[in-house]
C-alpha cells in the first residue's frame, strides 16, 4: 500500500494543480463557437435554477463545492463577507449582490486559473464590491477583526493544517462575526471501521475532499479550540461507497481495499453545514 500524503507543501502542490486543470477544463469550454457552456446540474441543486438563471450565460458557473454556505450565512446588506477557497467566485458574486453596495466580499484563493476565472466572471457580472486575493487560507492576507461573516464550500479539508485555518479565521472575523461552512466531514469514529485510519486516508484522494476530512468530534473541537461558540454541525448529504469508487477511479486505490472495508465506509463520508460564532 502507498504512503498516505502527509507533507504540507506536497498536498497544496497537489491541490494546486487539480483544480488549476479542473477550471481550465470548464474554462476553456466556452468561447463564441462553443455551446457547451452553462450551469451544471451541481450549480443548479446548491443554488436554485432561478438564481443561476440571473448570472450572464457566458459565466463560468462551475461549482466545485458540495453545499450551499451562502444559504447557510444568511447575509444581510452591508455586511463584509470572506469566501476561503473561492474558486471561479460563484458564491463571491451571488453574496456580492446579496450584501448591496453598502457590503463588500473578499474571495481568498492560491490557485492562479481559479483567480483569472473569477475575475473574468466579475466583469461578466458587473459586481464592483468585491475583490479575489491570492493567499492560502491558513495565512488569511488580511487584518484583524474585519469581516463580519465567513463562508467556505468544500475547501477547508484540503487544508493540511485545520487548525491554523480557523485560528486565522477567528482572527480576521469581527467580535459577534459568523462562520457558515459547507464541508466534507467524517460521521462517526474511523477506529470502527475493518481497515486502519492511515489505510483508508492512502485510498482516499485529497484533491477530490475526502482523504483530509476530519471527523465531527474533530472539526467540533478545532473550532472550540479557535474560540468559536454556538458550534453546530448538521449532516446535508451521505456518500455511498459507489460515490467513493468512481470520485477515487483515477488513482483506483480504494480497489485495493477488501469488499468489506468498502461498504463499511457506506454513508460516513458526508456534506455537513457547520455554523459557528464568535462571542460579541
Ligand atoms: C473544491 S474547490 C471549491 C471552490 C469553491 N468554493 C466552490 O464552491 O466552487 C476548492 C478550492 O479551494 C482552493 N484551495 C484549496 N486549498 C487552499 C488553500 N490552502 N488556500 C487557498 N485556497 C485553497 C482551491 O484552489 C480551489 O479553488
Amino acid at each position: 500500500m502507498n504512503q498516505p500524503l502527509t507533507d504540507p507543501a506536497a498536498i497544496k502542490a497537489t491541490v494546486r494543480e487539480h483544480y488549476g486543470n479542473a477550471i481550465q477544463a470548464a474554462d476553456g469550454c466556452c468561447g463564441p463557437s462553443s455551446s457547451c457552456c452553462g450551469p451544471s446540474n451541481l450549480e443548479i441543486t446548491f443554488y436554485g435554477a432561478e438564481t443561476i438563471a440571473t448570472l450572464p450565460s457566458d459565466m463560468v458557473t462551475t461549482s466545485f463545492g458540495c453545499g450551499n454556505s451562502l444559504a447557510l450565512a444568511q447575509l444581510q446588506s452591508g455586511e463584509t463577507v470572506l469566501d476561503l477557497g473561492s474558486g471561479g467566485g460563484l458564491e463571491v458574486l451571488l453574496a456580492a449582490r446579496q450584501v448591496g453596495t453598502a457590503g463588500f466580499v473578499y474571495g481568498l484563493d492560491m490557485t492562479d486559473a481559479m483567480l483569472e476565472t473569477a475575475q473574468r466572471n466579475m466583469q461578466k457580472v458587473g459586481v464592483t464590491n468585491a475583490q479575489f486575493l491570492k493567499g492560502d487560507i491558513e495565512h488569511i492576507p488580511l487584518p484583524d477583526q474585519c469581516v463580519d461573516v465567513i463562508i467556505s464550500n468544500c475547501v477547508i479539508n484540503l487544508a493540511p493544517d485545520k487548525g491554523q485555518v480557523l485560528s486565522d479565521a477567528f482572527r480576521v472575523l469581527k467580535p459577534g462575526g459568523r462562520l457558515a461552512v459547507s464541508d466534507i466531514v467524517f460521521d462517526g469514529d474511523l477506529s470502527t471501521l475493518p481497515v486502519s485510519e492511515a489505510d483508508l486516508r492512502t485510498a482516499l484522494s485529497w484533491a477530490h475532499c475526502f482523504a483530509g476530512a476530519l471527523t465531527m468530534s474533530q472539526y467540533r473541537e478545532i473550532l472550540e479550540a479557535a474560540g468559536f461558540t454556538q458550534v453546530n454541525l448538521e449532516v446535508t448529504l451521505r456518500y455511498s461507497s459507489a460515490d467513493l469508487q468512481s470520485y477515487n477511479q483515477a488513482e483506483a486505490l480504494l480497489a485495493a481495499f477488501p469488499a468489506e472495508a468498502v461498504a463499511a465506509l457506506d454513508g460516513k463520508i458526508t456534506s455537513c453545514a457547520i455554523t459557528a460564532r464568535r462571542r460579541a
